[in-house]
């Protein structure tokens, strides 16, 4: 049986984690696929570090585009990270050569998804990102194909788990903000570009990214009303307990007699809650549809495990040959809101 050959941009947190599963469960993969998956190049900044495995037996690339063009690449796994520069040009090149893509990348896809998505389809190949949103959970899969009978009516969640961290850790060890930030850094859950995670942005992608697979609209982040979690005091976490309550940064997009209104702001929820009963890094999405009422998803949101995981549960659906478009399904008829009308209470 032919392999599926995969090259790999990105050899950090969670590109080591795809070539550490790859190395384990060689003989389970091929077994659930019925093709051996295989990787033939990679590619990072630094050729000279020490990963603590070792590639030698891939081929190594400097430029991700080299990279993703390669005769000997069915699919470019796109793990480096950012909306701009390499990993746009790489993912752009692999689609115009004919590869599949698979990536990590938020960031990327909640700004030029729609395109990049167009670009797949009209060169027959396929874009996938689960461990785009929510790390681990399955999520997108959810919504594509196990939830795929449902006219969904909202969806929302915890989606951040450096901000649910640093929320929790506050609340419960009485730690200052710095301390539980560099304890999140430590655990591999941060951005490059820490703003993205207290700002509120990465979660932000990650809403527009999901409601725009739940609602048949075109990803839209600028309609994300956004307020991160930096001038929440350790008081203001005091006084949610006092009354019940804890704070979480909390995503929102449903539909309203306005179209689609999305936001991801810090909320009050009860603590006897499930969003309210979430702890540390973990990640929980609430899907709420005409059919099944509602779904809770509850899971590691980051790192390198959890985030490995999910890559490859898209790696492995090519490898078998399903080619479930995300972005791009019909009912692209909803109206959206833009963040400045979003008067959610
Ligand atoms: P990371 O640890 O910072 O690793 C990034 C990797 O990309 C590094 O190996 C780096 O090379 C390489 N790289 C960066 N720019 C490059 C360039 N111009 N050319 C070639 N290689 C380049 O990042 P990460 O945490 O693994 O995240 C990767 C992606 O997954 C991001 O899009 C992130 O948002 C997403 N993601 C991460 C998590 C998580 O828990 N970490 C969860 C979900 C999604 P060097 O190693 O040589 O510097
Ligand atoms: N920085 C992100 C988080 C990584 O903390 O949730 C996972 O997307």
């Amino acid at each position: 049986t032919e392999p599926l050959r995969l090259g790999i941009a990105g050899l950090g947190t969670v590109g080591m984690g795809v070539v550490k599963i790859i190395r384990r469960h060689a003989a389970l993969l091929e077994a659930r696929t019925g093709r051996p998956v295989v990787i033939t190049a990679v590619s990072a900044r630094d050729a000279t570090k020490d990963r603590g495995v070792s590639l030698k037996d891939y081929a190594w690339e400097t430029d991700p585009v080299a990279l993703a063009t390669r005769d000997d690449v069915d699919v470019f796994v796109e793990l480096m990270g950012g909306h701009e520069g390499a990993a746009k040009r790489a993912t752009e090149a692999a689609l115009a050569a004919g590869k599949d893509v698979v990536t990590a990348n938020k960031a990327l896809l909640a700004i030029h998804g729609q395109a990049l998505a167009e670009q797949a389809e009209a060169n027959g190949r396929v874009i996938r990102f689960e461990a785009a949103v929510a790390g681990g959970i399955p999520v997108i899969k959810s919504l594509t194909e196990g939830l795929a009978g449902n006219e969904i009516t909202r969806v929302m969640g915890v989606m951040n788990g450096t901000c649910n961290y640093i929320l929790t850790r506050m609340e419960t060890a009485g730690l200052p903000y710095a301390t539980v930030f560099k304890e999140a850094d430590d655990l591999g859950f941060l951005e490059a570009d820490p703003t993205l995670d207290v700002g509120g942005i990465d979660a932000g992608h990650k809403l527009a990214l999901l409601a725009s697979i739940a609602f048949g609209t075109k990803p839209a982040f600028d309609n994300v009303k956004l307020e991160g979690i930096q001038r929440i005091a350790i008081e203001d976490i005091r006084h949610a307990a006092d009354m019940g309550y804890r704070i979480k940064l909390l995503g929102v997009a449903q539909r309203s007699a306005r179209g689609l209104e999305q936001r991801m702001t810090p909320c009050l929820v009860p603590a006897n809650s499930p969003l309210g009963q979430l702890e540390g890094g973990t990640n929980m999405v609430v899907i709420e549809g005409d059919a099944i009422e509602q779904v809770v998803l509850r899971g590691p949101g980051a790192g390198e495990g959890p985030t490995a995981s999910a890559v490859m549960g898209d790696v492995l659906d090519i490898a078998r040959g399903l080619r479930i478009a995300t972005f791009g399904q019909p009912a692209a008829t909803l109206e959206e809101t833009p963040a400045a009308q979003t008067g959610l209470p």
